[in-house]
């Protein structure tokens, strides 16, 4: 039998797609750094996945981006993910999970073996999630980071963090 999640299309974001993330101004912010990530997916260093069903449009969203290793939490090639957000009303229906297993795919095809994100030191119930999904805290991080914002300023944000790794386990490396 059908679930809910079958509704749910998961595809990569297009560019028209770029208005719809903004979540209604929320994070209109962003709008730079979310082209940024859709020019990267051009350019083969992003993956972004959307999900959307039918006659509602986009409901959540995680990116991914490979990165070169980094002295602290891989020494190999890696991919960083970011953005990642299901909408409200649709929470705690296993999208998120669902989303965490597309990118463990996407990775997986890359020959990719560790995805690293920055978990808000603020969101404990995300970091649950993220340990019940198998990420294991590997750092602090001050969340220092600044961007240029949809009116050409530059903005800088603090959003302490965890860094939190998961190595994937069909790899043969350790
Ligand atoms: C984290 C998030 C993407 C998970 O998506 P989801 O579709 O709700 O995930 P699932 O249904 O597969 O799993 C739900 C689990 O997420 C947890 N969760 C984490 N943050 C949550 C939130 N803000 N609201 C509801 N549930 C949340 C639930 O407690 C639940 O855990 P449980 O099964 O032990 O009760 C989603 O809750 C979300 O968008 N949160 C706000 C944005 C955010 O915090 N993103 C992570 C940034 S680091």
């Amino acid at each position: 039998m059908g679930t809910w999640l079958d509704s749910v299309n998961i595809r990569l974001m297009n560019e028209t797609d770029l208005p719809a993330i903004e979540w209604d101004g929320e994070y209109k912010r962003y709008r730079r750094v979310y082209r940024e990530i859709y020019r990267g997916s051009l350019a083969g260093r992003s993956v972004p996945w959307v999900a959307e069903i039918s006659n509602i449009g986009i409901i959540g969203q995680v990116f991914l981006t490979e990165k070169q290793p980094h002295e602290d939490y891989a020494d190999r090639p890696y991919m960083f993910l970011s953005s990642f957000r299901v909408k409200p009303a649709y929470r705690n229906l296993g999208l998120g999970t669902l989303l965490l297993k597309v990118c463990e795919v996407t990775a997986g095809d890359r020959k990719i073996d560790i995805i690293v994100l920055n978990c808000a030191r603020s969101n404990q119930r995300s970091r649950s999630f993220y340990e019940k999904n198998g990420f294991v805290v590997v750092r602090n991080d001050p969340g220092k980071w600044s961007y240029i914002d949809d009116e050409g300023k530059i903005r800088e944000e603090t959003n302490p963090a965890w860094v939190m790794r998961k190595k994937l386990v069909s790899s043969s490396k350790s």
